[in-house]
This record gives structure tokens, sequence and C-alpha cells, in this order.
């Protein structure tokens, strides 16, 4: 058995761990960093990057299909699944090669084994061989694990989570989804966009609770076009195999009902993960379902103990992770850093994509939060037409006293990128003037921002405010 100290042990190397064990370690720390089984964690290996990796294949495919407005005809595309997969790998593999070598130049010493508390102060690392560190502070970056649904044929082989799913080849005749969450969403729109038919069962009155009922209403029409059935308010009791299908049987509106499916997605959300961590031997506070529980500076109750990430169950998204990453290594420098959550974006890669940040307006009516809102058609703008992205738009929410923006929407193509601005804006409390005094360049779909906030003013050029 070896024996270490550090002045940092971070648990965890996915976008929370390896951002700030070089961020620390940039700044004169020794860090050592424990990860139990892929550099750069869920988001990179079997998350955010391959899941958007499949998504652009899917799109293109799409795109291949419907060029005739463009004047271009491509005859019978056809896409090979196995190749789609190992392109996706390819993605991942130099990602994660990248941050591999990136903690390597930054000294960063990189342990491959499982960490558990042996107390407050002591963690052992059973990997190749047993390691005991002590370290001046820590941070826990054990991310999140997928849920299951403890009912009769969960286990069935084609019944997959969204890591077996990442890796299937085969194209099935039928897809059914579990969860119409963010993940079964996206993966909705993947596997109907390569022209499967994809049913998706949802526990809920609607898909994607987590935005605005008016962007879950309006996808449902895109989702119909490409042949993606929704089932709302249905609760899965069994699955059964049929050959090489399966029966899922659910209870919906007091009546029991079934579909048939060659593939089965199970997507029924993620839980923060402690699994093996030895927090029972800790004074740390946790709970198997809300996980480490930390305050605004991210420290736990043990002060220098540290959690980030989907660990915290605050947010489960790979950049909120990174940012906490930040701070908390800029709390455990000294520096007094608190987390601001008021200008999170988020981005759902549909197709066509949402994304929101800050308040939503089914907030702003929920918590009596007065405001101004305006709602920018794509067809006000020249290279929207061009990106027959005609049908989306974008929605700002204004403070009507200060005038400054505090929530932002976009529902369409180039969602990701027009976020950005939108972000930079909220968080810097800026007003819908000073975006009016920004100049934008033409022709973009960002134009549309400023188009938005002359509306805030019903001063719009291009359309009826
Ligand atoms: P993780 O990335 O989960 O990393 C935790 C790491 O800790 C893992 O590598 C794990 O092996 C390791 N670990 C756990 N326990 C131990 C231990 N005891 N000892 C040593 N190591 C341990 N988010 C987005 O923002 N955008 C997206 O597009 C997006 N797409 C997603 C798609 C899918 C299919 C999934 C599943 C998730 C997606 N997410 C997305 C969510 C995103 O992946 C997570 O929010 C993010 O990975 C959280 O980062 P983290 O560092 O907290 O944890
Ligand atoms: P989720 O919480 O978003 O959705 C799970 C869905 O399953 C919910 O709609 C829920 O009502 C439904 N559900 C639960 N039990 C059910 C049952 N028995 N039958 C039918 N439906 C049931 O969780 P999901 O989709 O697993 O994603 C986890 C997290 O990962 C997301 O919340 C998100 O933060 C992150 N993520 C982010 C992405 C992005 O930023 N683009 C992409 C994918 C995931």
């Amino acid at each position: 058995m070896l024996e270490k100290q550090t002045d940092l042990l971070i648990i965890g190397a996915g976008p929370g761990g390896y951002v700030a064990s070089i961020y620390a370690a940039k700044q004169g720390l020794s860090v050592t960093l424990v990860e139990k089984e892929y550099i750069g964690g869920t988001c990179l290996n079997v998350g955010c990057i391959p899941t958007k990796a499949l998504v652009k294949s899917a799109e293109l495919y799409q795109e291949l299909l419907h060029l005739e407005n463009k004047g271009i005809s491509v005859v019978n595309p056809e896409y090979d699944m196995t190749a789609i997969i190992e392109q996706k790998n390819q993605i991942k593999d130099k990602l994660v090669s990248g941050i591999a070598y990136l903690l390597e130049k930054y000294n960063v010493e990189t342990i491959q084994g499982t960490a558990s508390f042996l107390d407050d102060h002591l963690v052992e690392i059973n990997g190749s061989e047993v390691v005991r560190v002590t370290a001046k502070d820590i941070i826990i970056a054990t991310g999140s694990k997928n849920k299951h649904l403890p009912i009769p044929g969960i286990d069935l082989e084609v019944v997959l989570d969204s890591t077996g799913l990442l890796n299937n080849t085969k194209v099935p005749k039928s897809l059914a989804v579990i969860g119409g969450g963010v993940i079964g969403m996206e993966f909705a729109f993947i596997y109907a966009s390569l022209g499967i038919p994809v049913t998706v069962i949802e526990f809920l009155p609607r898909v994607l609770p987590g935005v605005d009922k008016e962007f879950s209403a309006r996808l449902l029409r895109y989702a119909k076009q490409l042949n993606i059935d929704i089932i709302t308010q249905a609760k899965v009791l069994k699955i059964e195999a049929v050959g090489e299908a399966a029966i899922i049987t659910y209870e919906r509106k007091e009546k029991f009902e079934s579909i048939e499916a060659d593939l089965i997605l199970e997507a029924v959300g993620r839980a923060p993960n402690i699994d093996g961590l030895g927090l029972g031997n800790t004074s740390i506070i946790h709970d198997l379902r809300s996980g480490i529980k930390v305050n605004s500076k991210l420290q736990t109750n043990v002060h220098h103990i540290y959690a980030i990430g989907d660990v915290t169950n605050l947010y489960q998204l790979a950049h909120v992770a990174s940012h906490q990453g930040i701070v908390a290594v800029d709390n455990i420098l000294g520096k007094t850093k608190e987390m601001d959550y008021s200008a999170v974006p988020a981005v759902i890669f549909t197709s066509p994509q949402i994304a929101t940040v800050g308040k939503t307006e089914d907030y702003c009516k929920d918590n009596e939060i007065s405001y101004d809102v305006i709602k920018v058609p794509f067809s006000a703008n020249g290279k929207a037409l061009i990106m027959e992205a005609e049908a989306g738009y974008l929605k700002l929410l204004a403070n009507p006293t200060t005038k400054e923006l505090i929530g932002g929407m976009i529902f369409g193509k180039e969602a990701e990128y027009l976020i950005a601005t939108l972000t930079v804006a909220i968080q810097n409390h800026l007003t819908w003037e000073q975006l009016q005094e920004t100049i934008f360049a033409h022709p973009t779909m960002s134009e549309l921002i400023h188009e938005g906030a002359m509306g805030l003013d019903h001063l719009a050029i291009h359309f009826m405010d």
C-alpha cells in the first residue's frame, strides 16, 4: 500500500473534475485526480459529445433527403449505422486523449482507480495498487448514473439505456423510448431522422417537462412530421419478449394499452452517483436521491471537502459542472466566490433545437414576476430564410422597470449559437437599450437579437411588433 499527500484531491474526471484539475494545477496546486472508468466522464464518453456526433449524422441524412429546395438532387442517400457509431467513437477518443495529454502537461497526477473515504481526511484508492491519500482539500465530482425502472422485463436484451444505445449498430424496425425528457427526445429525433419509427412513452402530461409548455407543444409538430408518436400520461408496467422484439404494456387513463418495438430506450432520469464512495465513513451531509449538499461556494458541511457537478443534483449539465469546478478551486485558493445560476444556458439538440437561458415565461407567470416579452419570428431574418429555418422564433423577456434582459429562448435552427449572446447579456445585466446600440453582422441570424431588443421598445423594423 502506498501513502500520498497532495494539496488537492479530485475524485472523478468528468467535465467537473478534469476542468477543476487543470485550473488548480495551472495555479500552482499539486493535484491528484482519481478516475475509476474514463477520463472525460459521462459527458465525453457516453453523454454530450457522442450524442451530438449522432445528432450531426442524423441531421445530415435528413438534409440530404430534402435538398430539392436548394436546387440539388441526391439519389437514394444511404447510411451505415456501424460507420456512424465508428465516427462517433473516433471523435470521442480524440477528445479524451487530448484531455489526458493536457492533464499530463499540467502535472496533474492521474490515478486510475475507485476512491473511497475512510474518514473525513483519508481517501483510499483501489486501482492496480492501493493508495491512501491525505489532502488539504478534496473535490468530489463523481457525476450521476442512469436510473432504472423496477418493472418486469427491464433487463431484457432489447432494452438499452443511453449508454447502450450509443453503441447500438443495429437498425431497428422501430424504437420505443420510455421517458420523454432531454435524453429521450434527443434520441427520438436521432432515430426518427434516420427513418426509424419512434414511439415515446412519457409519464407526465407532456414531454420535456423542464421547458416552457409552448416549446414542448411546438416540438410535437416536428415530431409528427418525422414519424415520432408521443404517448403522455402513461405509466409503463411491464416489458415482454416476443421473438426478437418486445411488447411494452402501460396504463393510461385507467386503461391498459400496449405497443410493440424492436428496440427500447429507457431514459427516465439520472441520479447522483455516490456508489462506493464511502460517504458513510464521513460526516458529509448527503442522501441517495439528492446527492451531496453544498453551499453557494460548493463547500459541503465539512469545510475542506467540496462537491461539484451532477453529484450535487443542482443541474445536470456539463458546463455547469465545469463552472462549479472553477468556483470551487477559486474558493480553495482563498478567493471568495459564489455560484450565480441566474444565466445558465441549456440547449436541447432536437430538430429544431430548443435553447433557454435565465427566467422562462412559465416561471415568471408562476412566480408573479412582471416582465415585458417579445417574440421575433425567424421569418423576419434573411439568413434564416437561406437556412430554411423560417419556422423558428426567438423570445426575449425583460424587466419592465430596469429594461434588463432576464430571459431568452430560441426555438429553431442555430439556437445553440444564438443563446450565447443572450447568456452574456443576461449575466451582465445588459438592457434592451444596450443591445439596440450594438451592431450585429449581416446577414446572420444574430440580427434576430437586435430585432428583439428593438421590438421590446416597439421599434422592430422587420416584423410587426
Ligand atoms: P461525470 O461526467 O458523470 O463524471 C464523473 C466521473 O467520476 C466519471 O468518469 C466516473 O467514472 C467517476 N467516478 C465516479 N465515482 C468514482 C469514484 N468513487 N472514484 C473514482 N472515480 C469515480 N450535458 C450537457 O451540458 N450537454 C449535453 O448535450 C448533454 N448530453 C448528455 C447526453 C447524455 C446521453 C447524458 C447521459 C448526459 C448528457 N449531459 C449533457 C449531461 C452531462 O453529461 C453531465 O451533466 C456531466 O457529465 C456532469 O459532469 P460531472 O463531472 O459532474 O460528472
Ligand atoms: P430527465 O429528467 O430530463 O427526463 C426523464 C423523463 O422520464 C421525465 O420526463 C420523466 O417524467 C420521465 N419518466 C420518469 N419515469 C417514467 C416512467 N416510469 N415512465 C415514463 N416516463 C418516465 O432525464 P434524462 O432525459 O434521463 O436526462 C438526464 C439529464 O441529463 C437531463 O435532465 C439533462 O440535464 C442532462 N442532459 C442534457 C442534455 C443537453 O443539455 N442537451 C442532453 C441529454 C441529457
